[in-house]
């Protein structure tokens, strides 16, 4: 009994040591160490041994089985320890393999440009300011000097609503709620950039829908100078320090005296091109000094304040900057046009 037993311990010893897996090593363990195993089947002869060798055989007995669970958990941990190598050995991450690239947009053109005017304005004392899309006819026109049957409101051919009611014409109409808020006193100093609307045909230089940008300063003793000065500042900053301005004579309801603007061209540098149709200027803006009828019905004492307002179009801007031929390349998302105004140039 006592060699059966010993061959079976130096049988199981060498099977665990052989085992390729945890699976195997299980099996080895149920077979030998089981109810149903060859010890458990040796020691039942044990009846038939003599009282001195039946302690003996019991505790050889013991000391196969613990022999043969110690070198189970030893190899059992050889064998976890190896599943982990293998394991982390399939899962390595090549950190040299190189990334796939994240496409990030970039901030559409329009939106650069009006951010950047902002900025200057806001360098320069202002504030920014908003009023609704959706437009009474009353601050788009009629506070505006425009009362109804004038003319002028042919100029800007508009999207009705209703009688009262219409889309927008121009950012002036914020000036005039803006100044009612200021309950007739200054200094105010806004500059609001918003969509508006006009019944014109689409073109390369006109769209219905289109951005603008009005500037209104009023204060006392504020001075066509102060104009004057403020615009040159722009200019520059926008188109470079070369720039030059000229004031041309020109007529708004809302403005007395009125002029548009001219930049010196920044393609030919005032000498004549196709850009400028051979003047060497490019008109960038209408201005002028606040109209006495709007300050008054702004709530504004025309004695004591004076002001000007200017109004640009952002999208004439932004073409003349980035030198974009077609006024419908902002309003069309083709990507191959947005992204060549990415952030890092
Ligand atoms: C005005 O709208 C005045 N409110 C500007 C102003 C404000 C004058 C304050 C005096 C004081 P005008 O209609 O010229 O003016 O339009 C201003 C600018 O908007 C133009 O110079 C042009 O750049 C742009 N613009 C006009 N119509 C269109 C259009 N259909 N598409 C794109 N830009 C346009
Ligand atoms: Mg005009």
């Amino acid at each position: 009994m006592e060699s059966q037993l010993k061959q079976l311990q130096i049988e199981a010893l060498e099977k665990i040591e052989k085992a390729a897996d945890l699976k195997v090593l299980n099996e080895i363990r149920i077979a030998y160490l089981g109810k149903k195993g060859p010890i458990t089947e040796v020691l039942r002869g044990m009846g038939k041994l003599s009282a001195e060798e039946r302690p003996k055989m019991g505790a050889l007995g013991n000391d196969v089985r613990s022999a043969i669970t110690e070198k189970l958990a030893e190899k059992q941990k050889v064998l976890e320890e190896a599943a982990v190598a293998k394991q982390l050995a399939a899962e390595t991450i090549d950190v040299t393999l190189p990334g796939r690239p994240i496409r990030v947009g970039n901030h559409h053109p329009l939106t650069k440009t009006v951010e950047e005017i902002e900025d200057l304005f806001i360098g320069m004392g202002y504030t920014v300011a908003e009023g609704p899309e959706v437009e009474q006819d009353y601050y788009n026109f009629e506070a505006l000097n425009l009362p109804k049957d004038h003319p002028a409101r042919d100029m800007q051919d508009s999207f009705y609503i209703t009688e009262e009611m219409l889309l927008r014409t121009q950012t002036s109409p914020v000036q005039v709620r803006t100044m009612e808020k200021y309950n007739g006193k200054g200094p105010v100093k806004i500059i609001c950039p918003g969509k508006v609307y006009r019944r014109d045909h689409d073109d390369a230089t006109h769209s219905h829908q289109f951005m603008q940008i009005e500037g209104l300063a009023v204060a006392e003793n504020i001075t066509m100078a102060d104009l004057k000065g403020t615009l040159e500042v722009f200019a520059k900053k926008m188109f470079g320090e070369n720039r030059e301005i000229r004031l041309r004579p020109s007529f708004f309801p809302f403005t007395e005296p009125s002029v548009e603007m001219d930049i010196s061209c920044m393609i030919c540098e005032g000498e004549g091109c196709n850009v400028c149709k051979q003047t060497g200027w490019i008109e960038i803006l209408g201005a002028g000094m606040v109209h006495p009828n709007v300050l008054k019905m702004s709530g504004f004492d025309p004695e004591k304040y004076t002001g000007f307002a200017f109004g640009m179009g952002a999208e004439r801007i932004a073409m003349l900057k980035y030198g974009v031929d077609d006024i419908r390349h902002f309003y069309t998302n083709d990507v191959r046009f947005l992204k060549q105004f990415g952030l890092h140039e």
